[in-house]
């Protein structure tokens, strides 16, 4: 489990603090919804799951390895995945397999496990038959599940999704969520920063932040029947359609 315990952040701008003490758990297994305007601190929050930033004061704890803990970085970094909101930032591969084999690269498994992740990740996104193609020349949805394959490569126990389906057209778009209701049925814990509330109907555990506060916690049904609440902080607490 996923522990933030009291996080305090604040960027070396001397802007206020912009997360003012988050408290959350992150179950194993679970999906977990993260919702908030824009600028509310999801983007920040997240990178601290996988030590990418270090709290100024609070903790960060992943199945009991604290993020501070230098000899547990690397370690904390393969359990928690991370799919940025920018496809295109995580592209290291000049073919579309060596990139997903990065990650697995790193992990110094035998090269016949690697081809076998390989193969295994880019067949889950719907991207066989993709091996030898440039990244650069992908569509902005392939680009996505370029960067999906090469995460679930690195079989973490926690993959983040920051905001997954922006950008991307209707059929991508559920092509995304597909992907990540099969990952969580295959029992990886799921946290998804998601933009339109419809996204996140699916979730067991949704929370709501805003300008650097947990404000809410609960299923989808509580969280949706807090219509005032959503509606004060610029949240539509119907889900919106497709197209709009
Ligand atoms: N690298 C950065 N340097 C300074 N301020 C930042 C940086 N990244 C984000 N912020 C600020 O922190 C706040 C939260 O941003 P962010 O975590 O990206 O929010 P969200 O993902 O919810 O839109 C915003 O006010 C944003 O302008
Ligand atoms: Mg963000």
């Amino acid at each position: 489990m996923i522990r933030v315990e009291n996080l305090i952040y604040r960027y070396e701008t001397g802007s206020p603090d912009c997360l003012r003490g988050v408290t959350l758990d992150i179950a194993e297994g679970f999906h977990t919804a993260l919702i908030g305007p824009n600028g509310s601190g999801k983007t920040t929050l997240i990178k601290h799951l996988n030590a990418l930033l270090f709290p100024d004061a609070g903790t960060v704890c992943v199945d009991g390895m604290m993020s501070t803990d230098t000899s547990s970085i690397r370690e904390i970094r393969r359990r928690v995945g991370m799919v940025f909101q920018n496809p295109e930032s995580q592209i290291v591969g000049m073919t579309v397999e060596e990139d997903v084999a990065f990650g697995p690269e790193n992990l110094a498994l035998s090269s016949a496990e690697i081809r076998r992740r390989v193969d295994a990740c880019l067949a889950m996104v719907g991207m066989t038959g993709f091996e030898k193609r440039a990244p650069h020349t992908l569509s902005g949805g392939e680009k996505r599940l370029l960067s999906i394959a090469g995460v679930v490569a690195m079989d973490p126990r926690y993959i983040v999704f920051d905001e997954p389906t922006a950008y991307l057209d209707p059929a991508a778009k559920q092509r995304v969520l597909a992907i990540i209701r099969r990952l969580n049925r295959e029992g990886m814990a799921i946290i998804h920063i998601a933009h339109d509330m419809g996204d996140v109907a699916e979730a067991d555990r949704v929370v709501v932040i805003d300008r650097g506060q947990v404000l809410l916690t609960g299923t989808p049904a509580e969280v949706f029947g807090e219509a005032e609440r959503l509606t004060a902080i610029g949240l539509n607490a119907l889900p919106e359609r497709d197209g709009r």
